[in-house]
């Protein structure tokens, strides 16, 4: 079969051929139709992400698709049956074993392609608004990087929460994407200053941080009195430090969020939220925007696109 493979540390991605897997015990292999690309697909490659596996192993985190055999042990969901599901790993490839027990079956109208588009970007916003920041109707939440994988999904959870939703990116065309899903207010990162813009709307109470570095900066000095931010990621390659200070004058907290983290040490919480999530997608109120579908053998092309901060929502690569 082919798949997308990293063979050692430092070394570039290649499209090789590999054995078909065999499902262990627990698992389900999966015929795979696409794979959700993440910007942690990037991470990986230079081996930085906080969960990336020994090499060599196949790249792709997260998979829509059918369930082609059971491992031993494993009682469903049956062959046959349409699913999406997180591995971590070994997505991009025509088959994968994942662990049967986090395969959702997917609703009859949801394609494969927003199926695995959907877990991580809405699971992560999900998680972080609801679970963590307890996000209130009427709120005011400001989502820097707003028109990326994970930014793009906490616009359109922030207004089904009832918040009022300020929408930071970069360049006109992805403020025009963070508007469609539902942003009230946009600033333009290239050109605008956030902590400005965002104290003449009355300040915010949540921020929703995927990008760090001086956004996150800004950010801070336009929270209200006990804003909540949430550090979701660093794609600036930033890392912010916090002056402590700031968060007790202003009684400020400051949450990380790490999906992944809530799949080994609370399961149910994944669980729970992925409910209400294919609930919302189900009844039309969530609409997954996947800027681009690019088939295997341009896996290279589709992770350029996340790396030179071209696409908009996510990049999916099809296999069929
Ligand atoms: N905590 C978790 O559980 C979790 C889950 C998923 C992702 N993440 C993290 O969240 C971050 C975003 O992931 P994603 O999948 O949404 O990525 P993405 O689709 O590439 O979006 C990242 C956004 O960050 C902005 N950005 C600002 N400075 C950037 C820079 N120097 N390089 C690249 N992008 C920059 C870009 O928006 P503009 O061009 O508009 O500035 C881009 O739209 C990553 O750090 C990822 O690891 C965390």
């Amino acid at each position: 079969m082919r798949a997308y493979h990293l063979p050692a540390k430092g070394a570039e991605p290649l499209l090789t051929d590999l054995p078909r897997p065999t499902p262990g015990p627990g698992e389900i292999r999966v015929r795979i139709a696409a794979c959700g690309l993440n910007f942690a697909d990037l991470l990986m490659i230079k081996g930085a992400y906080q969960d990336t596996p020994e090499p060599p192993f196949t790249l792709g985190m997260e998979v829509a698709g059918t369930v082609d055999a059971l491992g031993p042990g494993t009682d469903g969901p049956a062959p046959g049956t349409r699913i999406a599901v997180f591995g971590g790993q070994g997505g991009l490839a025509d088959y994968g074993c994942f662990p049967a027990a986090r395969a959702v079956p997917l609703p009859d109208a949801m394609s494969f392609a927003d199926a695995a588009a959907f877990q991580v970007a809405y699971g992560t916003s999900h998680v972080a608004l609801d679970h963590k920041a307890r996000l209130q109707p009427g709120e005011t939440l400001l989502v820097l990087g707003a028109a990326g994988g994970v930014g793009l999904t906490a616009v359109e959870i922030g207004k089904q929460m009832g918040a009022r939703v300020i929408a930071c990116a970069r360049g006109a065309d992805k403020l025009a994407v963070a508007q469609e899903a539902g942003a009230d207010h946009l600033i333009d990162a290239a050109t605008q200053d956030i902590r400005d813009v965002c104290r003449a709307l009355g300040g915010v109470d949540v921020v929703y941080d995927p990008v760090g570095g001086d956004q996150f900066t800004a950010a801070l000095r336009a929270c209200n009195p006990e804003a909540r931010i949430l550090t979701i990621g660093f794609a600036s390659g930033d890392v912010p430090q916090i002056p402590a200070n700031h968060l007790l004058v202003k009684n400020i907290t400051v949450m990380g969020l790490y999906w992944g983290g809530y799949l080994k040490f609370r399961p149910e919480v994944v669980t729970q939220s992925m409910a209400t999530l294919f609930d919302w997608y189900a009844a039309g109120r969530l609409r997954p925007h996947v800027s681009h579908l690019l088939p295997l053998e341009q896996a290279a092309e589709a992770l350029d696109l996340l790396r030179l901060r071209k696409s908009t929502g996510k990049v999916v690569v099809t296999l069929t």
